[in-house]
């Protein structure tokens, strides 16, 4: 059986390692200084699915901000479930945990961008009811 709970900084190194399967490799120290931003902040939402075993596998943030252009909204900023716990349904379940929220908080709006190259995430959006609205270039510069 799955359950969801929002995340909590011991959750770093499994976040990691998953985060790690989809080509973002983070060691633990780093993932928990994001973690314990994020736990704290109000505009931000982070939960993890956990099996029979409570071990963590599959996770979701999410952001709330406003924008000029289209108000406030909500973006979903990251989800992966282990390979190991695909098509069972934990996917749809973190994302209806993120809309809830994203309702409780008054946003009408909830977006999420996912690269091209992550085939299964563009069955899944659609099954979902999230459409396909634009196709958009990621600009990106280091100003370390
Ligand atoms: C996309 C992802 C989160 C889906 O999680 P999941 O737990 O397997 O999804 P669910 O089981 O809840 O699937 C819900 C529905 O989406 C569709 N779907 C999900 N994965 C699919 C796939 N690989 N092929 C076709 N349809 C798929 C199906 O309609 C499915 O319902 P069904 O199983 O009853 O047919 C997961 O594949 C993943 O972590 N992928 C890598 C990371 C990623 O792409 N993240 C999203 C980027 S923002």
């Amino acid at each position: 059986m799955i359950s969801i709970r929002s995340a909590r900084t011991g959750d770093a190194k499994t976040i990691a390692a998953l985060s790690a399967t989809l080509g973002y490799p983070t060691d633990i120290s780093a993932m928990t200084n994001r973690l314990q931003k994020i736990v704290r902040e109000p505009s931000q939402f982070a939960i993890v699915a956990e099996d029979s075993l409570q071990t963590p596998c599959g996770w979701l943030t999410a952001h709330a901000f406003d924008t000029l252009a289209s108000g406030f909204r909500v973006q979903i900023t990251g989800l992966v479930v282990a390979d190991t716990h695909r098509r069972q349904g934990v996917g749809r379940r973190l994302v209806a945990a993120a809309e809830q929220w994203a309702q409780t908080i008054g946003a009408k709006i909830i977006v999420v961008f996912s690269n091209v190259e992550r085939v299964e995430s563009h069955a899944f959006y659609p099954a979902l009811g999230y459409t396909n609205t634009k196709t958009e270039a990621v600009y990106r510069k280091s100003i370390a």
